[in-house]
């Protein structure tokens, strides 16, 4: 029991650590995943710019702005110095990052072409922002239309010339898409004025510095000429105009416009407000509008591809107005951008507190489960405890109960031992007993069986009174060696003989038998010299008594075979002798009593219990052992072991040859029983007289019932279940008497197998047996049996039986039968049963060949269905069935005596499907075939 708890303890403390391991790491694996998902979904889009300036500080401000309306969208900015090299490197860098979405403003068209086609053609989607490549490879543009622009700058700037006058062209940067761009539209528009001259231009990369620079050395060009107005590409550029034009005369300059109009410092339109420059030309930044763009790309939402931000002129006359717009949009923007930052840290700290609360949910389940756990295992381990406790009370009980009935067994060993030994006793002493008077039968006996004038039935029977009376000398003797050998005063008494020539002359005893039983008989021995000492009476009971149990329970025809040889075990040599049959089986629960005096197998055989207990009892006098080997279906081998003694002695006196005891020859005498005669019915036989069949081994017994039956019955043998029942269903006979104990199948059996034959199940049986406890007459009634006599029988209660049981069978025949149809004595019937059969007989001789149902008839006999039944209990226990098939019975049998119709013609005529069924059927009532009651019926009427 302690093992089991600690057992328990171990497991329980166990399987809830790994049960809670499981769980916590399958919580920890859902709270990263999901984690892990959130992030996931982020679109990143790559900005990269190609200046540093406020225009694209602007820009920048208005993706990420608008990014952050968006919790999906994160945006990584990428700016250069108006470096083209530099541009291509962070757009590959961009690449290697895994974008979702690149945004570029191309610093040169030629330049950056390969690159934004490579990022387009690798599959991610390219927005340009205000300046395009020199291919169709992006997925949209946003940005202002710079030939537009230019064009409507040029028509601005000709109506304030007048359309007179020189203008200076200050320039972008070379080779950028919003330089050539702005280059045509105002050119072509200035084209239609042949009184405006362009005079010069200058590339200044957009930047202020350059522009101030480049208008110096411009101003000197043309100090003859007067400059009217200055068309720079931005406003930081037209400043720088203004810068120059400051420092070489501060009371005149050209009308400067510029493009971009930014708002707030620093901006194109503080300096329209404040004089520097005086006009500029809106280049929408459109920050939002690339937010808005990339996202409806990434999430497969329709879009422009072409997203041309509208453009308009800012001067004098708008810029109060734009300027007081511009500060309320400064301020909307301020607040928005400071909501937004506390909108942001308020998502920020919403999405701590969410993964707190999931942390926190997930723990807390975790520890439900957790606790669930430990309050189920502690549970469960409570009440396995229960449980064990329970059974340790119950383990206990059962030990003290155990005790006490080995106690009582205890007891009820000693009190057995004590009664065996009182049986012992009491045996011995009637053994006593019962030798002198037997002797006093046996001598007479003898002495009668010399007389002459003897008939054959007196002498058969004495001799049954001499083989019966051997047999019980046989039993006395084997009873007082017994108890000689358990008072431990039996000794051995040795001569020096051959041991393997005694045993074959015991053998010669059992020729006869050889003969009669056809019996395959075998002695063999190996080629060891046998001759040695032993005590020769008792190797003779040893041996008669293992080999006359082989000649009982062997069957005609089957073998014996007995082996003599040498072994050897350690030191010593010992003679081993095997007796083989092949016909008995003793179960394997039954092998290791058999040896046990007075135990019976169930046998009838050597059912005194001592024999083998005896033969066991010398053989361990010889120091030897006794063993049985038992197979179902090969046979029984006994087979014994004594030491093989030397010869040391030369006062050992030597073995007389043919020293069989008068013991074995008596006994031998008492098997001798003669055979019984021809068995089957044959002319000889008597039909007048019922015939008998008897099953029974004994064939003394058999020729005693005949002695008894032979007057009034013909008497039929079978020595076996099976040879009984071929016999009953051949012969038919009026009764059959059968004994329990037989080899093969038991009494019971037969008796099953012929109530349940169609053909024999009204024969009825009297089971005949030594046995006469209740129960095995329970077991005789249960399978079938009409009467149970035990043995010893009185002959006249046995023949008034027999007698009854024909007459009862033969009157339930008759009460069937006809009034006259066969013309046999009719059995005298009360009158409401003669008018029933009448009744019934009539309605099936009129139906002969139809289908019969038992309501029809009570109905045709205007009786209730229930008194039809009753009425037919009270007559007869045959079913309706089998009383319809009688009335067509006697119908058949009537047309084939009186009208000579062949078996088969009545068979049909009474209504019968086949010729054999007819005849199965007829057999069941009449016990005989149809054509051997034809036989009999004519040679009555001749
Ligand atoms: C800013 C800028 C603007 C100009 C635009 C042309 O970098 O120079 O001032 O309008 O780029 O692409």
């Amino acid at each position: 029991m302690r093992k089991d708890e600690i057992c328990f303890n171990s497991k329980s403390t166990f399987y809830p650590v790994k049960k809670i391991v499981i769980v916590f790491a399958t919580f920890v694996s859902l709270f990263i995943i999901s984690s892990c998902a959130r992030k996931e979904e982020a679109f990143i889009i790559g900005v990269s710019q190609c200046s540093e300036d406020l225009w694209r500080e602007t820009v920048n401000k208005e993706i990420l702005r608008e990014a952050s309306f968006r919790s999906n969208i994160e945006v990584r900015i990428k700016s250069v110095k108006d470096d083209s090299e530099q541009q291509i490197k962070d757009i590959e860098q961009f690449l290697s990052e895994g974008i979702d979405l690149l945004v570029v403003a191309p610093n040169e068209a030629t330049a950056l072409t390969p690159a934004v086609s490579k990022v387009f053609k690798s599959g991610i989607p390219v927005i340009l922002l205000d300046r395009r490549i020199l291919n169709d490879d992006y997925t949209a543009y946003v940005g202002a239309d710079n030939y537009y622009l230019a064009y409507q700058l040029g028509l601005y700037a000709a109506a304030n010339l007048n359309y007179k006058g020189n203008v200076i062209e200050i320039r972008g940067l070379r080779g950028s898409t919003a330089d050539i761009e702005r280059h045509l539209g105002f050119t072509k528009a200035l084209e239609q004025y042949s009184d405006i001259k362009i005079i010069d231009e200058a590339y200044c990369n957009f930047l202020r510095t350059n522009a101030r620079d480049a208008m110096h050395t411009i101003i000197n060009n043309y100090r003859d000429k007067k400059v009217d107005l200055v068309f720079a590409m931005n406003d930081q550029m037209a400043m720088g105009v203004n810068d120059a034009y400051k420092n070489y005369n501060p009371f005149y300059r050209p009308y400067i416009i510029g493009v971009d109009a930014l708002l707030g410092e620093g901006g194109g339109v503080e300096a329209i407000n404040n004089g520097a420059i005086d006009a500029s030309f809106i280049y929408p930044t459109g920050g939002d509008m690339v937010i808005e763009v990339a996202y409806k790309i990434l999430n497969g939402i329709d879009f422009e591809r072409e997203n041309i931000l509208n453009t308009g002129v800012i001067d004098k006359s708008n810029v109060r107005v734009i300027s007081l717009q511009n500060q309320q949009i400064i301020t909307q923007q301020n607040n928005v951008d400071v909501l937004n930052s506390r909108l942001k840290s308020s998502l920020r700290l919403y999405s701590q507190q969410k993964q707190f609360f999931y942390l926190t949910l997930t723990l807390a389940i975790f520890a439900t489960i957790v606790l669930s756990i430990l309050i189920k295992t502690n549970r469960s381990k409570n009440r396995l405890n229960i449980k064990l406790n329970k059974q340790n009370e119950d383990i206990k009980k059962q030990v003290e109960k155990l005790q006490q009935q080995k106690m009582q067994l205890v007891n009820l060993s000693q009190e057995l031992e004590t009664a065996t030994q009182a049986k012992l006793v009491f045996f011995t002493d009637i053994s006593h007993d019962f030798k002198t008077p037997l002797t006093l039968i046996m001598g007479p006996v003898e002495e009668l069986l010399t007389s002459k004038n003897l008939t054959p039935d007196q002498y058969d029977s004495l001799k049954i009174v001499q083989r019966n009376g051997y047999k019980l000398m046989g039993l006395i003797t084997q009873i007082l060696e017994f108890r000689t050998y358990e008072n431990g005063k039996m000794k051995l008494n040795c001569s020096v003989g051959a041991l393997d020539v005694f045993l074959e002359s015991i053998n010669q005893l059992f020729s006869k038998f050889i003969v009669q039983k056809q019996i395959g008989f075998t002695f063999e021995t190996d080629n060891n010299n046998y001759t040695i000492p032993f005590d020769a009476e008792k190797i003779e009971k040893i041996y008669f008594n293992i080999l006359s149990n082989a000649f009982k329970f062997v069957l005609p025809g089957g073998t014996i075979k007995v082996n003599l040889s040498q072994i050897t075990a350690g030191k010593r040599q010992f003679c081993k002798l095997s007796v083989f049959n092949s016909d008995s089986y003793i179960p394997k629960d039954k092998v290791k009593n058999i040896f046990e005096r007075f135990y019976h197998m169930g046998g009838k055989h050597g059912s005194s219990g001592i024999g083998l207990a005896l033969a066991k009892s010398l053989i361990q006098l010889h120091g030897g052992t006794i063993k049985v080997e038992s197979n179902e279906n090969e046979g029984t081998t006994f087979i014994v072991t004594i030491p093989k003694l030397e010869v040391i002695s030369s006062c050992i006196k030597p073995i007389e040859k043919d020293a069989q005891s008068e013991y074995s020859k008596q006994q031998i005498a008492s098997m001798d029983v003669p055979l019984i005669g021809e068995d089957v019915l044959d002319e000889q036989s008597d039909h007048n007289k019922p015939t008998v069949l008897l099953i029974e081994d004994n064939a003394d017994m058999c020729n005693y019932v005949k002695s008894i039956l032979s007057n009034e019955y013909n008497v039929v043998f079978a020595n076996n279940g099976n040879e009984g029942i071929n016999k009953a269903v051949k012969c038919i006979p009026d009764i059959v008497i059968c004994d329990i104990m037989m080899p093969g199948i038991s009494g019971f059996e037969v008796c099953r197998m012929l109530k349940t034959n169609e053909i024999t199940k009204e024969i009825p049986i009297i089971i005949l047996t030594a046995w006469s406890m209740d129960e095995q007459r329970i077991k005789g009634y249960e399978s079938g049996a009409d009467a149970y006599l035990s043995k010893p029988f009185n002959s006249d209660v046995i023949k008034i039986r027999i007698k009854k049981l024909i007459e009862r069978q033969k009157n339930i025949n008759k009460l069937l039968e006809t009034d006259g149809i066969l013309g046999e004595p009719k059995k005298t019937i009360a009158d409401g049963y003669k008018e029933f059969i009448h009744g019934f007989r009539k309605y099936v001789e009129e139906n002969l060949h139809e289908e019969i149902n038992v309501d029809d008839i009570a109905t045709h006999m205007n009786m209730s269905r229930s008194k039809f039944y009753r009425q037919l209990k009270e007559i007869t226990d045959y079913s309706p069935t089998d009383l319809i098939n009688i009335v067509k019975l006697r119908k058949a049998t009537h047309i084939m005596i009186n009208e000579h119709k062949t078996i088969s013609e009545a068979a049909f005529a009474s209504g019968f499907a086949s010729p054999s069924y007819f005849t199965k059927t007829f057999i069941k009532f009449y016990k005989q075939r149809p054509s051997d009651y034809i036989k009999s019926r004519l040679n009555v009427s001749h």
